[in-house]
């Protein structure tokens, strides 16, 4: 049985939903410079080929930014009992340091959340979703220099007194080790490669002990509140039974996810990790001011986003650092010397949709992982299945894979409740059809679709069988997927 608060959401992010990505005073994101493809050449991803003026960018994307009140509406209709979203920090500083607030910014959020809190909607806040100000970028490098930690903790307060008693959840920052993969979103130029590695690592610490600030600012301003960062979760199995597959899957899952779970909800770096980054000569400056605010910083719940699980095999150490770093963004080949190297999990099916391989047991499997390590409340914040849809003659989308894969993971759900695991909410990636990061609209999440593509469109909304679908869950609670 679902708790009757269980928070049924859905989610998106300022810069693949919004628009209007210079209007009212808005300044530049680094994710508004990745989506437009101005700098292509700074990460020369495949995937990044395809975003860009072929697709749609984070310049009109899903018009929200005009279109909320419909938007909001749609989300009353289907039953939301919180919707997910984020403020775009150049909407609110448009350097991200300015001296007062851009009024206009402010106004977009405030009416929003009002009308959110109106219909009896929890506005969970992500405060920061890889849209970091373009300003702070070119004034000192970004996060890669500590005045970000300041920077960012002025605007989170901000924030925090503004909405107080209007927004009961803050997340802080959106998947932070999946960010730190990938260049274009921290603004990294460095082409020497050991370099480049040590700038991410730094830019890890800074942002680390940024959320730990903002975390301990949140508690003070607003003792209500509840706040925490959220993880791009993808649990690792070993491909085989050998030791060296065992340690390998072992290593993955704490090098790439379960050390920032103990840094977030325990505020130290644990051992494996410090030894990681010293040997191969990648600690950047941790000081005991650092440390202490990490110790001051524990989030009150943990969030994690889930779209499915990878396996992993044991790794030479004399893997080539080009090598490495070929395959540094693609989770599914992506190694560490010596220690482990991801691999498709051949027993999991592969959708001919879009080539993932699902696995909703991942997701319970997901859950007592996370919860073994913080023992708090968890909170799902996405999970969802991005393919494209076709909009029929008469403006019908039938996702029955959608429903599929929402219903598959959702009966995981409350598998983990039945381990005893306080799960709080959980949120489908995405409400409405948003910018993919990696595939424009070509890749589709939403519930609604949104008729935009390379062509444009009318941005009109219509809704797919997944929102009937979701209504129906969110009404009976869980329910009409259980009892069957
Ligand atoms: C998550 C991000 O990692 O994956 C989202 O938080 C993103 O912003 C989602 O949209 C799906 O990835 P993609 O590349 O299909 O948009």
């Amino acid at each position: 049985m679902f708790n009757k608060d269980f928070l049924w959401g859905c989610a998106t992010s300022a810069f693949q939903v919004e628009g209007a990505y210079n209007e009212d005073g808005k300044g530049l994101s680094l994710a508004d410079i990745r989506s437009l493809n101005i700098n292509p050449a700074e990460e020369p991803t495949k995937a990044l080929a395809n975003v860009g003026d072929k697709i749609a960018d984070s310049k009109v994307a899903s018009d929200h930014y005009h279109r909320w009140e419909e938007d909001v509406e749609l989300m009353k209709e289907c039953g939301l009992k919180s919707y997910r979203f984020s403020i775009a920090w150049t909407r609110i500083f448009p350097n991200g340091d300015d001296e007062n607030a851009n009024e206009a910014g402010v106004l977009f959020y405030d009416n929003l959340i009002n009308k959110l809190n109106e219909y009896g909607i929890e506005p969970i806040v992500t405060l920061y979703h890889f849209d970091f100000p373009n300003g702070l970028q070119e004034k000192y490098g970004g996060w890669s220099d500590r005045q970000s930690i300041n920077d960012f903790d002025r605007y989170a307060s901000y924030l925090f007194e503004h909405f107080k008693g209007r927004v009961r959840y803050w997340l802080v920052n959106n998947e932070q080790n999946a960010m730190i993969r990938r260049d274009g979103y921290l603004g990294i130029k460095e082409t020497n490669i050991l370099k480049r590695e040590q700038i991410r690592h730094r830019c890890n610490h800074h942002m680390f002990v940024a959320c730990a600030k903002a975390i301990a600012s949140c508690h003070r301003i607003d003792p209500e509140a509840k706040i925490a960062p959220v993880m791009a979760y993808a649990p690792h199995y070993p491909l085989t039974g050998k030791p060296e597959d065992v340690l390998a899957a072992r290593n993955v899952n704490d090098l790439y996810f379960h050390y920032m779970i103990e840094i977030h909800c325990r505020g130290e770096y644990p051992g494996y990790y410090l030894r990681w980054l010293t040997e191969n000569n990648w600690l950047p400056e941790i000081t005991d001011e650092d440390k202490a605010i990490l110790k001051n910083g524990i989030c009150d719940f943990y969030a994690f986003n889930y779209y499915r699980s990878n396996a992993a095999v044991a790794c030479p150490k004399d893997v080539p650092i080009e090598e490495v770093e070929k395959f540094r963004v693609d989770a599914r080949s992506r190694m560490l010397p010596g220690l482990c190297k991801c691999t498709a999990n051949t027993y999991v099916k592969e959708s001919s949709l879009n080539k993932w391989r699902i696995d909703p047991i991942g997701l319970h499997i997901a859950f007592r992982n996370v919860y073994e390590l913080c023992h708090m409340p968890l909170m799902i914040c996405e999970n969802g299945f991005g393919a494209p849809d076709t909009l029929e003659s008469n403006l019908q989308i039938h996702d029955d894979y959608r429903i599929e894969y929402l219903k598959e993971h959702i009966e995981q759900i409350h598998e983990a409740i039945l381990d005893g695991i306080p799960v709080i909410g959980y949120h489908v990636w995405t409400f409405m059809d948003v910018v993919s990061t990696s595939e424009g609209f070509r890749k589709r999440y939403g519930l609604v679709y949104v008729d935009r593509d390379e062509k444009g469109g009318n941005l009109n909304r219509y809704k797919k069988d997944s929102f009937y679908w979701y209504k129906n869950v969110i009404a009976t609670n869980g329910e009409s997927i259980l009892e069957k």
